[in-house]
C-alpha cells in the first residue's frame, strides 16, 4: 500500500512509486520509480526541489520506514482500500443507481459519450481560437449524463474507461464531468446541484486551452516560471466564460478550486479546509482519479484498485476528509468494466458493484479456468461466498472486449 510523504521524510531504502500523474500539474511530486539507494540519492531528490513523494510500503527495505508509517500486515490494494472505506461513516450517501441493468444502458452511454466528446472538442478548440464559449449549449448534454447515471451509473463510468478514444484533453473533461455527476449523486446533491457539478466537470480545465503549447507539450519537468503560467489555468478558464455574473456558483467553484488542497498547499488561491467549496472538493478527487486511470503517451492506464489506493494515500492532507472514502464506495473497489480473475481461475468483467460489499461485485464470467472462452454467466459474489476476486487484469486482457461483454449481458 501507498503513503504520500514529505520529501524531507524520505530515507534510504524507501521505494518511491511513479504514480504517472502529469508533471504539468504536479511538478513537486517526485516520480522516478525505485529504491532510494543512499543518503546521496535522498539528497538529490531534495536538491532538485521536490516536496513530496509516494512510497510503496510493501517494497521499502526493512528498517527504512519509521514505525508510525509502517503497516502491521501486508494487504493487497483492494483489501487495504476496503478496510479504509469500511471504517468510514455511511452518511450522507445515497445508493448508487442501478435502476436498469448495465447491458440495457450501454448503448445510450456509448451515444452520450461520443456526442459529448464532439462537443468538448468544439468548445476547447473554440476557446483556443478566441471564440466565446457557450455554457448553455452544454446543458442538454449534462442532462443526458445525469439521466444515464440515474439509470445505471456503471454504464457511463465503465464506458469512459473502456473507450477507444485517445484524445486525453477531451476525454478527461468529459470523464471528470460524468464522475462528478455520479459522485455528486452518491453524496446526495439535488438535481440543480448535479447540473452545476456536471458543467463544472466539463469546463474545469477550459483554461488549459489558453496555456501555450510549449508548456502543455513540455516533455520534461516545468521550470518554476512555466509552472506559474500553468497554475493560472483555473483563473484563465473563468475569464473565458462569458457573463461572469450568470455563471452558476458551483461551476465557478469547480473551475477555480479543483487544484486547491485541504492542507492549503494547492493553487491558485492556496485555500485551506472549509474554505474549499463542495464543488472544489468533488472535482479535485475525480480529477486525480481520472488522471491516474488514463492512458497517456508516457504511461499506461493505472488499474482502478491501485489508483484508489494512491488516492487514499493522499486523503485528509490533500483532499477534504471523507471524500476519497466516499468516492471509493461510490465507484467500487472493482468498478464496472474492470476485468478480474476469480479464485476459481475463471476470468470475467465486473457488471455491478455494491457499496455494502465492495470486494464482492457482480461478475460476468467469460473465460473458464483454463482460459478458454466460456458462455457469459453472471456470478453475484455477494451470494457465492466461496468465490472471490484474486486479481485485477489490464483492459483487453486475453482479447476480452469488456464493453461488448457489458453490452451483451449474461445469463444468471
Ligand atoms: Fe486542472
Ligand atoms: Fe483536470
Amino acid at each position: 500500500m501507498y503513503r504520500k510523504i514529505k520529501a524531507q521524510d524520505l530515507r534510504p531504502g524507501m521505494y518511491v512509486v511513479d504514480v504517472g500523474l502529469s508533471w504539468l500539474e504536479n511538478p513537486y511530486l517526485y516520480m522516478t520509480e525505485g529504491v532510494l539507494a543512499d543518503e546521496e540519492a535522498v539528497g538529490r531528490v531534495l536538491s532538485e526541489g521536490y516536496e513530496e513523494a509516494v512510497i510503496d510500503l510493501r517494497r521499502c527495505l526493512e528498517g527504512s520506514v519509521p514505525d508510525d508509517l509502517a503497516e502491521l500486515e501486508p494487504l493487497t490494494d483492494a483489501e487495504h482500500v476496503s478496510r479504509a472505506v469500511s471504517a468510514t461513516a455511511d452518511s450522507p450517501v445515497s445508493a448508487v443507481a442501478q435502476r436498469v441493468p448495465v447491458a440495457q444502458e450501454m448503448l445510450a452511454a456509448k451515444a452520450i459519450y461520443s456526442e459529448s466528446i464532439t462537443f468538448v472538442r468544439g468548445f476547447m478548440e473554440g476557446a483556443r481560437e478566441g471564440r466565446p464559449v457557450d455554457l448553455k449549449a452544454a446543458e442538454p448534454l449534462v442532462e443526458d449524463i445525469i439521466q444515464s447515471v440515474s439509470r445505471n451509473a456503471g454504464a457511463l463510468i465503465g464506458f469512459a474507461k473502456l473507450r477507444a478514444y485517445d484524445l486525453y484533453t477531451y476525454t478527461h473533461s468529459l470523464n471528470v464531468s460524468l464522475l462528478a455527476v455520479a459522485f455528486g449523486k452518491y453524496l446526495g446533491l439535488d438535481t440543480v446541484a448535479l447540473r452545476q457539478i456536471g458543467l463544472a466537470g466539463l469546463f474545469h480545465d477550459l483554461g488549459k486551452a489558453l496555456i501555450p503549447d510549449f508548456i502543455l507539450n513540455c516533455p520534461g519537468r516545468l521550470t518554476p516560471e512555466e509552472f506559474s503560467v500553468m497554475k493560472r489555468h483555473p483563473v484563465l478558464g473563468r475569464d473565458v466564460l462569458p457573463g461572469g455574473g450568470r455563471i452558476p456558483d458551483m461551476v465557478l467553484e469547480g473551475m477555480l478550486q479543483h487544484h486547491e488542497k485541504f492542507n492549503g498547499t494547492g493553487y491558485p488561491a492556496g485555500l485551506k479546509g472549509d474554505a474549499i467549496s463542495e464543488a472544489g472538493r468533488i472535482i479535485a478527487v475525480v480529477d486525480v482519479y481520472d488522471a491516474l486511470t488514463s492512458k497517456r503517451p508516457y504511461k499506461n492506464a493505472m488499474l482502478p484498485n491501485k489508483a484508489l489506493s494512491i488516492l487514499y494515500s493522499m486523503a485528509g492532507e490533500e483532499f477534504y476528509p471523507g471524500y476519497v472514502e466516499h468516492f471509493i464506495k461510490c465507484i467500487g473497489i472493482y468498478p464496472v468494466g474492470q476485468i478480474v480473475r476469480l479464485n476459481t481461475g475463471q476470468v470475467g468483467v465486473v457488471s455491478a458493484t455494491d457499496p455494502a460489499v465492495p470486494l464482492r461485485p457482480e461478475v460476468i464470467v467469460v473465460r473458464d479456468p483454463l482460459g478458454r472462452p466460456a458462455p457469459p454467466r453472471l456470478i453475484r459474489l455477494a451470494d457465492v461466498i466461496s468465490v472471490s476476486v484474486t486479481e485485477t487484469l489490464e483492459a483487453a486482457h486475453a482479447g476480452i472486449d469488456a464493453a461488448r461483454v457489458l453490452q451483451d449481458g449474461a445469463a444468471s
